[in-house]
């Protein structure tokens, strides 16, 4: 049976995971694709740390050039994290024509074009099953089980920690820091929460995915972010009593736009933001700590894909899935059967925020007073905006209480612009609270 020899660059809670997963299935793996797979060589930053994986002396180094250089290794899996010396680790070993696995989303994010193009330049094949979405299979579903369909919407739960935020500030009624604080002492989140709290996570996973699917490079600096900061216990209460969830997305939608020569010229709306999910939509019901996926495609229609968005095990699945297709291609001399990246000719863009149209779910803090309501709908009126259903509560004269608005569809810009006029009224007391609503129609 062939033999395929990995180098392990990263040796912590996935490297760990690799370990253990390969030691539990290892057999199984071989069985299945007539390969054995072996871990040789294991470069980790502190050789005194202890672990819970305990690595053989004699395979461990502080020198990750040593494993990704021995000529025994044939696939080197980045595991370490970070964007400087992972970027090196990665781009040595494409250099030296090996196939890369890399769990790191931060990594493709920063510098994923420069690695594609390397993988291309040296005939080899970069794999990343585990930077999206932990345990969920979603790479290889867009770019191997999906390949035959146009794909017209991606809607995440993408970000582990927000989810878990938010299904606890829903099912307690507690603040965000409360639940927040409880976290970061269970482990859920890390001590600078901003990665995940800011959405800049969800919007490098979301920015993948984008890529992946239309096939032009979406960096992160062009996806609008908006994270979970500002969402309130009130806002989850109220939206429940309307029927909805409100779940941090991760969005990627085919715009077409353009009319005459530019008609059906494709531009895709990427952003990740708080929703009102409708709690009849599958993503409304996925809860804690979890991940989902919703996939649309022209041919297959509504798919979904679900699990665990990280952790040791989770996260070794995804990496040995990429392990067996770097072997596979080594055992078949195919180094790059399925293309890293979905690099056809797409005349692509990304459509502006501000022209992006939804429904939305404001909240004012206003003082209870006759005639209030009125000056409100006069400036939604004159901006064009519609009002589908109004929510306030009763309140003492004088009170500031909260007044609800469900709108219909408006540009983000036109929103943005008559919220700006409502929070100049005096009896509107605190900043208005926007939410967009999902309709998943
Ligand atoms: N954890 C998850 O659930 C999860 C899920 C999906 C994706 N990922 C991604 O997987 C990657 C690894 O995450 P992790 O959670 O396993 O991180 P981790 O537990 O901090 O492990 C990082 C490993 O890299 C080693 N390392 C760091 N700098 C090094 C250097 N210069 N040379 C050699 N080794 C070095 C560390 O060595 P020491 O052990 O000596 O410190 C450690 O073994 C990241 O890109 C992360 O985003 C993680």
């Amino acid at each position: 049976m062939q033999l395929v020899n990995l180098g392990l660059v990263g040796g912590g809670t996935v490297g760990g995971g690799v370990w253990t997963a390969l030691a539990r299935n290892g057999a199984l793996m071989a069985a299945r694709l007539g390969v054995d797979l072996q871990i040789v060589r294991v470069a980790v930053r502190d050789l005194k740390k202890p672990r819970s994986v305990a690595f053989p002396d004699k395979i461990v180094t502080d020198d990750w050039r040593s494993v990704v250089r021995d000529p025994s290794v044939h696939v080197v899996l980045e595991l370490m994290g970070g964007t400087t010396t992972a970027r090196e680790v990665v781009l040595e070993a494409l250099r030296l024509g090996k196939p890369v696995v890399t769990a790191n989303k931060a990594l493709l994010s920063r510098h994923g074009e420069e690695l594609f193009a390397a993988s291309a330049k040296h005939s080899t094949n970069l794999y990343y099953e585990a930077s999206v979405a932990g345990g969920i299979p979603i790479i290889k579903i867009l770019r191997e089980s999906l390949a035959g369909n146009r794909i017209t919407q991606i809607a995440g739960i993408v970000n582990g920690t927000c989810n878990y935020i938010l299904t606890r500030m829903k099912l307690e009624g507690a603040d965000l820091a409360t639940v927040l604080a409880d976290a970061q002492r269970l482990g859920y989140a890390e001590a600078e929460p901003s990665l995940d709290i800011d959405g800049h996570d969800a919007a490098q996973k979301t920015g993948i995915l984008a890529s992946l699917a239309h096939g032009f490079w979406v960096k992160p600096e062009f996806i609008p972010t908006e994270g979970i900061r500002n969402i309130s216990p009130l806002d989850i209460q109220f939206a429940q009593r309307l029927g909805y969830t409100i779940k941090l997305l991760g969005m990627v939608k085919e715009v077409v736009r353009g009319t005459g020569a530019k008609k059906g010229l494709r531009s895709i709306q990427v952003a990740v933001y708080p929703a009102l999910v409708p709690n009849g939509h599958v993503l409304a019901s996925v809860n804690h700590a979890y991940n989902a996926i919703a996939v649309r495609g022209d041919v297959v229609g509504e798919t979904l894909f679900y699990g665990r968005g990280a952790g040791s095990d989770a996260t070794a699945s995804s990496v040995l899935s990429d392990v067996a297709d770097a072997a596979l291609d080594l055992k078949h001399g195919s180094n790059r059967r399925v293309p890293p990246f979905v690099s056809h000719t797409v005349r692509g863009s990304i459509f502006p925020i501000s022209e992006v149209v939804s429904p939305y779910y404001i909240r004012l803090m206003v003082v209870d007073r006759p005639g209030v309501f009125a000056r409100i709908a006069t400036l939604l009126a004159r901006a064009k905006i519609g009002i589908s259903t109004i929510i306030q509560p009763e309140g003492h004269a004088g009170e500031v209480v909260p007044v609800i608005l469900m709108l219909h569809d408006a540009t983000h810009a036109a929103m943005q612009k008559v919220l700006g006029q409502i929070a100049k009224l005096p009896l509107v007391k605190a900043s208005p609270v926007l939410i967009r609503v999902e309709p998943f129609e």
